[in-house]
């Protein structure tokens, strides 16, 4: 368990999965998060496990270790530009406002403090983001506490901060296409003859065991592609199908 007193600016919907997820996981003790929002009667669940709440910005940046902002990104320049005084030494600033780059905090913040960028998912909410991130002015030691913090969300993943768009369409867009694929895939097996509840069991826990093939056994797709397609089969049948409708293999 970690005894850094974390602030996080914004408790929208990912500000409080991020709450919830460190309390859920043990990382953080309710007493060690502070969560911040204009309107915080929406945070009452969190303020029932023990979450310090709180509508003034500034009292949580100055009790903190590491602060966390989860605001709209129009709001960002606003309430940084105001929290900028009370920043101190050793503080880390985290951001997971898609869009702001690094240099944007750093103009607004100014200094060289310790400043994170990551990029998670809606799945945080169950503790299986993705989350990329990079950093600026961070030790090796600031940069482990904030890769072990998005460890109890998920999965974390180090990158150049070049890579941040391409991390926002693969990582967080990506979960609305791998939807889209198994909403398709439901639809296929309402049509072949299940309700809709069984067709949607089916769709999401074969997505979940192929993900899981490949994260588990660190397999590649084709190798265990191979193992279903018997020649003759319905499996080649069906991927010939997606192929000849558009969905391909290899980007053009
Ligand atoms: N949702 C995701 O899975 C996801 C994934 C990756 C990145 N992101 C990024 O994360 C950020 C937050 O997304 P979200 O979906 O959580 O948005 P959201 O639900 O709108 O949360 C933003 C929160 O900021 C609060 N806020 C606004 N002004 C504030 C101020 N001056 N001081 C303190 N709090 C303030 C708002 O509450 P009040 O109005 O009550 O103050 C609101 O609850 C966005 O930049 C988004 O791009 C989200």
């Amino acid at each position: 368990m970690s005894s850094k007193k974390i602030a996080i600016i914004g408790g929208g919907n990912l500000g409080s999965a991020i709450a919830e997820g460190l309390l859920k996981s043990g990382f953080s003790k309710a007493a060690d998060i502070t969560i911040t929002k204009r309107n915080t009667a929406t945070l009452g669940r969190l303020k029932d496990q023990g979450v310090n709440i709180e509508a003034d910005n500034g009292k949580a940046v100055a009790w903190a270790d590491i602060v966390l902002i989860a605001l709209k990104p129009y709001n960002v320049k606003e309430v940084l530009a105001g929290l900028k005084p009370l920043f101190k030494p050793g503080q880390v600033l985290i951001s997971v406002v898609t869009g702001i780059l690094i240099d944007d905090l750093e103009k607004i913040v100014g200094g060289d403090m310790p400043l994170v960028r990551a990029m998670p998912n809606t799945a945080i909410a169950i503790g299986e983001s993705m989350t990329c991130i990079c950093h600026k002015f961070a030790s090796e030691e600031q940069v482990q506490f904030v890769e072990s913090m998005f460890n109890q969300l998920g999965v974390t993943v180090s990158i150049d901060e070049k890579l941040m768009d391409a991390a926002t369409v693969l990582g967080a867009c990506g979960i609305a296409y791998a939807l889209r694929f198994i909403r398709a895939n439901i639809q296929g097996g309402i049509e072949i003859g299940f309700d809709v509840r069984t067709a949607n069991l089916i769709a999401a826990q074969t997505v979940k065991g192929a993900a899981e093939l490949l994260i588990r056994e660190k397999r590649h797709p084709e190798e265990e592609i191979d193992k279903v397609t018997t020649p003759k089969g319905c499996t080649i049948a069906g991927l010939n199908e997606m192929e000849h409708q558009g969905l391909q293999f290899i980007a053009h």
